[in-house]
């Protein structure tokens, strides 16, 4: 047997047993005319001592073994001796006594210490990917994610759901960010595109008869990576028939309780739930974090009539005027208060209004604009007390949400009340169907153009469109989206009047998705369906606040993988096959 335990399994009930153990050398230590080494696998860590006393050859073989050597070890458990233990340690009080090292492979000098990779830059962590996932911190990333997506089809396998595997070469799906194409060997000058989820897929399921779907899918979408953002993705993609909007709530909050569980997480269901209005005006933003209150108000109508021309000229144009209160605001100083103005200008924001509450009125450089009347009227809307702050922007009503939400958020994690081990999920529910789009001077999908216009508001498609209120619901968590779904679209003509209204000319609408019209035609059952993000929830279940520390080979920021050189070029034969020509400029930009 190669080995008979794994290293970070043993304890003192194993004292006195003979063991075989394979890993790794994390360090060794000469001490005291003994050689200490800890041999790690993927358990965690165990010490092996070395005596030269009793055992010379495996003695003199471990004074040759450096970090990452590749080991096989024998040798007896005992308990430590009495003031040696390592509380720190799960096998803190054991040792192993050698009696045999066998080195199974050498290894060179690592770029840097597993496991401690503070000031190691991303793009080495990554080319040396095998030994930062050799880390205790990524194999319990690694761990926790295998036991969040076993849990998550364990749930839905319970719940009479089918996992059903949908092409990876596709025909452009566009749902808003760009496609990753792949050229088409026999149809030259056509390409696949890689799919962006399988949305159009899992919704012809449903046309199918399969009624209940999963699957654990990757999504691949050509955009800028940010912390919560990778070019690949995995969702747990769901679509089911003959359903409501509850029958996604009841499937999800279960799901949900499931997989956290399984990761030693209790949460409570159900999940509150606001509507995207009340998620604005409370949090200036559709993803909420509902850890900590400062809530927003809009304080227009109290402020009406100040002589200070930045709110005045503010609210004659439409604009709107909102704002927090900061509690017991002390350590808020003249500097600080310049840099959340910077802050929050990076956002859009013309200025930032500070009025400290004082006992009966309100202190500050603007509060000799507000009047006695307004002055209390601004304390009762915050329910301020002595000692808070109240800090006001005043602008157009979309860069004051972005902006007062940001603030609130940074203020939240600079004053430290953010309390930890909390999960905080929230339903946000009622979206509009259409967001304005200043740049195209048109409406455009809010979430993507299959989800249903509320039967109610469908006159409102020709007369009022930004009023349609869309069948659109996200899921929360701490302040981040996990979760995206609606109830989609299944009737030909709804589909074709959604696609007009996003300039989506007929011709065009049918070269893209005329199959899904066609397939409507034939029976589609109502369906809908939703997708929660397996990266962001294991990055919160684990603390880390980037998902490239919870995928096993993820790209740099700038969509590289510098462990196998990923994009790179390939050669003039498999171009000509393809039918391809690189332009010249662009062969020389790539040098
Ligand atoms: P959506 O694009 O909102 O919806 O994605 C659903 C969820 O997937 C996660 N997610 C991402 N995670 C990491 N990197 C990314 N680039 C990324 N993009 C999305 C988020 C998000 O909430 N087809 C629809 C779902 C549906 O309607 O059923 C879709 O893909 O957690």
């Amino acid at each position: 047997m190669m080995r008979t335990h794994s290293c970070g399994d043993l304890r003192k009930e194993h004292v006195g047993r003979e063991v075989a153990l394979c890993g790794w050398c994390h360090v060794r230590r000469d001490h005291g005319g003994l050689i200490f080494l800890d041999l790690r696998d993927r358990s965690g860590r165990v010490q092996v001592v070395f005596n030269p006393q009793e055992e010379k050859e495996a003695f003199s073989v471990a004074q040759e073994i450096k970090s990452e050597y590749v080991l096989r070890v024998q040798g007896i458990v005992s308990a430590r001796p009495e003031g040696t233990e390592n509380p720190d340690l799960p096998t803190g009080e054991i040792e192993v006594h050698a009696s045999r090292l066998e080195i199974l492979n050498v290894a060179k000098t690592p770029p840097f210490q597993i496991g401690d990779t503070q000031g190691v830059d991303d793009v080495v962590r990554l080319k040396y990917r095998y030994l930062d996932l050799r880390s205790e911190r990524m194999q319990r990333n690694l761990s926790v994610r295998h036991r969040l997506v076993t849990a998550a089809r364990e749930y839905l396998n319970s719940q009479g759901f089918w996992e059903v595997e949908t092409p990876i070469l596709l025909k452009s799906t566009p749902e808003g960010a760009r496609d990753f194409l792949v050229p088409a060997r026999l149809y030259p000058g056509k390409f696949y595109a890689l799919p962006q989820s399988p949305q159009l897929m899992k919704q012809t399921l449903m046309i199918s008869g399969v009624e209940r779907y999963y699957q654990i899918a990757r999504c691949l979408r050509d955009e800028d990576p940010r912390a919560d953002r990778q070019v690949e993705h995995t969702q747990i993609d769901i679509e089911m028939s003959f359903i409501t909007e509850e029958d996604i709530y009841a499937v999800v909050e279960g799901l949900f309780a499931h997989t956290f569980g399984a990761c030693g997480i209790d949460i409570s269901t159900p999940f509150p739930r606001l509507t995207y209005e009340e998620a604005m005006e409370r949090f200036g933003t559709d993803k909420p974090d509902l850890r900590f209150g400062m809530e927003l108000r809009e304080v227009s109508s109290i402020v009406k009539g100040t002589e200070f021309r930045p709110i005045a000229q503010t609210l004659d144009y439409g604009g709107i005027v909102k704002g927090l209160c900061v509690p017991q605001s002390d350590d808020i100083g003249r500097k600080e208060i310049d840099r959340l103005t910077a802050f929050a200008a990076r956002f859009g924001a013309g200025g930032l209004i500070h009025l400290v509450v004082e006992d009966g009125s309100l202190s500050g450089p603007l509060a000799k604009f507000f009047t006695p009347e307004q002055q209390e009227s601004l304390k009762s809307a915050f329910k301020a007390s002595s000692g808070d702050m109240l800090l006001l922007i005043a602008g157009d009503s979309a860069t004051v949400n972005e902006s007062l939400a940001r603030l609130r958020v940074h203020l939240a994690e600079r004053l430290e009340l953010i309390p930890a081990g909390q999960w905080k999920f929230a339903w946000v529910t009622d979206f509009p169907l259409f967001s304005w789009n200043a740049t195209g001077k048109c409406v455009e999908a809010m979430h993507h153009p299959f989800t249903s216009p509320r039967e109610e508001d469908l006159p409102l498609l020709d007369t009022d469109p930004l009023k349609v209120k869309g069948r659109l619901y996200d899921v929360v968590l701490n302040g981040q989206e996990v979760a995206s779904g609606s109830i989609r679209i299944h009737r030909r003509e709804i589909q074709e009047k959604v696609f007009k209204m996003i300039q989506l000319s007929p011709e065009e609408a049918e070269r893209r998705f005329g199959f899904l019209l066609e397939a409507f035609e034939y029976g589609a059952p109502p369906h809908g369906g939703i997708a929660p993000g397996v990266d962001r929830l294991v990055a919160a279940i684990v603390g880390e606040e980037n998902i490239r520390e919870v995928i096993a080979f993820p790209k740099t920021a700038t969509g590289a993988d510098p462990l196998t050189g990923a994009p790179s070029e390939v050669e003039g034969d498999q171009l000509a096959e393809l039918g391809i020509a690189l332009r010249p400029s662009e062969t020389e930009d790539r040098k």
